[in-house]
């Protein structure tokens, strides 16, 4: 409920090194997330600004704080079935807000890899060292 009523991280970051920005077919909110990333591949900070219900809103809050200080591979592993763990449940009619949250978080990872591509290539190669038979 604490997200709901008081939700994190809002707002844009300054200087972001990654962006995502999503829409929901189903009902037409937006989020918009920006992630700082720091050499080491980690993130340092999160902010999200949502157009949306209050699911969204509480979503996108626990999104930004579950992926602050994880790596790229770590945030990149974030599901929205986390988020809905860490929020405490959501009702079902609002899973796909949270699945919002996951899309926005990832989107922000890839425009970041983009823009990285020194990084992009770390993080395949040691994904590939995890999967050797794939
Ligand atoms: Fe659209 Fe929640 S109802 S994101």
């Amino acid at each position: 409920m604490d997200h709901f009523l008081n939700p994190r991280n809002m707002g844009d970051l300054e200087d972001a090194d990654g962006i995502g920005e999503v829409g929901a077919a189903a009902c037409g909110d937006i989020m918009k997330i920006s992630l700082k990333i720091g050499n080491d591949g980690r993130i340092s900070d999160a902010r999200f600004k949502t157009f949306g219900c209050g699911s969204a809103i509480a979503s996108s809050s626990m999104a930004t704080e579950l992926v602050k200080g994880k790596t790229i591979e770590e945030a990149m592993q974030l599901s929205n079935k986390n988020v809905v763990d860490a929020l405490g449940g959501l009702p079902p009619v609002k899973i796909h807000c949270s699945v919002l949250a996951e899309e926005a978080i990832k989107a922000a990872l890839d425009d970041y890899l983009k823009r990285h591509p020194e990084m992009a290539a770390r993080v395949a190669a040691a994904k590939a060292q995890k999967q050797p038979n794939e």
